[in-house]
């Protein structure tokens, strides 16, 4: 499904790779001016440097939507997290959210209108093991979110999140390498696989586009369904593990 976004000016953090580029691709196809904001690229740009990324949009025309995408994560053990890790990801994650939601919300209040999207993610309210930092870093974009909505619901800016459960991008090749573990974690996902980044993408669009029109401060789940049961779905009583997801026999 292509969305209209003819006439809009979109910037993308993190739009070099996976859901970042599918949701930078689906804009252009939509018709829109599409600006990328990355470390990798023609015009690098560091998102947790807050002049940087002033820089950055002084540098573009003032944007209609904005999507805050840009985020790393890597594992470690409560206790062997460190605090460089610590701190790189909350600057990058968090902080560097932070200051891309206001540098776009300072130029979206005067002219009335926009359109937020954050990638946020299951981990914005599960534990998951090995990512304390991350966790804390998307756990907090939601107080970014609810507050953002509240302020610039009278502007005429909407402002909502997608989360995503696993999806298949360069961040999570190492996890889709192994058969073994999708087969456990996939066990207790309706849909029984990972996701695509053009999957996300579908829901970061129509967030951003006009057919989301009185929808804001909401949280999108795109997660195969992982966060409404915690029972468990497929077993081999009935069902196959093949490859990269569960099959009903
Ligand atoms: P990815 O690694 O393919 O893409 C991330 C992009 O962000 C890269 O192009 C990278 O260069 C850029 N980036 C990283 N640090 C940056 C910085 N300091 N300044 C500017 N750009 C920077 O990863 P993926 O999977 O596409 O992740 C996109 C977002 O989705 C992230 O916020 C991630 O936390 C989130 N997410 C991903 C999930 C997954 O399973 N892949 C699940 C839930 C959320």
């Amino acid at each position: 499904m292509t969305l209209d976004f003819s006439g809009k000016r979109a910037i993308v953090t993190g739009g070099a790779s996976g859901i970042g580029k599918a949701i930078a691709d689906g804009l252009r196809a939509g018709g829109a001016d599409v600006h990328v904001f990355d470390l990798n690229g023609d015009r690098a740009v560091d998102v947790s440097d807050p002049s940087a990324l002033e820089a950055a949009f002084e540098r573009v025309p003032e944007p209609d939507i904005v999507i805050v995408n840009a985020g790393m994560g890597k594992q470690a053990e409560l206790t062997a997290t460190t605090h460089e890790l610590w701190q790189r990801t909350i600057d990058i994650n968090l902080t560097g959210a932070f200051h891309t939601v206001r540098l776009a919300a300072t130029r979206m209040k005067p002219r009335r209108h926009g359109a937020i999207v954050l990638t946020a993610s299951t981990n914005s309210y599960d534990g998951e093991a090995m990512l304390t930092a991350y966790n804390a870093s998307k756990a907090g974009l939601l107080g970014i979110l609810h507050t953002a909505a509240g302020e610039l619901g009278p502007y005429g800016i909407r402002v909502n999140a997608v989360c995503p459960g696993l999806i298949r991008t360069p961040l999570t090749e190492a996890h889709f390498a192994q058969p073994e573990l999708l087969k456990e974690y996939f066990r207790d996902i309706p849909l029984g696989r990972g996701g695509e980044a053009g999957e996300v993408a579908s829901a970061v669009l129509f967030l951003a586009s006009a057919n989301a029109s009185f929808i804001t401060g909401a949280t999108l789940l795109v997660d195969g369904g992982q966060m409404a049961t915690k029972f468990g779905t497929w077993n081999e009583d009935n069902a196959e593990f093949r490859t990269d997801r569960w099959v009903l026999r």
